[in-house]
């Protein structure tokens, strides 16, 4: 099973960005506890962080064929990316969103999920372990 791991604008940052918003793990260390995580499930892990949205849609573009599920925290595309919203379903590949804090309960912008609809589901606002949350219920989904 292979799982692609993509991280959005400004997740770079973690650690030293907002602590009090995203946590003080930088996202070497969520990396880290991912792919702990991932062999533990018996998944093979690629990670990307990209602050071009371009990229991002390169990214799922060529997952096609080569992945088995895709995780995403899009950041801030979360709310404004028709590109990439397009480019998952284009894929047609399982893809669960993440947050590391809770979109739903902050600005009124953030509420907004261009990447919701057609993802398999959310997981919002329990730090790093939104991204655990999310591998494991990618995995299972796979799994069945
Ligand atoms: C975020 C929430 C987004 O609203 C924000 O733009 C981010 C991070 C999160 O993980 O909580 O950059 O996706």
């Amino acid at each position: 099973m292979k799982i692609l791991i993509l991280h959005g604008p400004n997740l770079n940052l973690l650690g030293i960005r907002e602590p009090a918003v995203y946590g003080s793990m930088t996202l070497k260390e969520i990396n880290r506890m991912l792919l702990e995580l991932g062999s533990e499930l018996g998944c093979e892990i690629s990670i990307v962080q990209s602050n071009c949205e371009g990229t991002l849609v390169d990214a799922i573009q060529s997952a096609s064929g080569k992945f088995d599920g895709i995780l995403i925290n899009p950041a801030a595309y979360t709310h404004t990316s028709v590109a990439l919203r397009d480019a998952i379903s284009a894929v047609a590949i399982p893809t669960v969103e993440v947050h590391l804090s809770n979109i739903h309960s902050r600005e009124d912008f953030r509420a907004k999920s261009f990447v919701a609809p057609i993802a398999l589901g959310q997981i919002s606002g329990f730090g790093a372990d939104s991204y655990l949350l999310g591998l494991r219920a990618l995995c299972n989904h796979i799994k069945k």
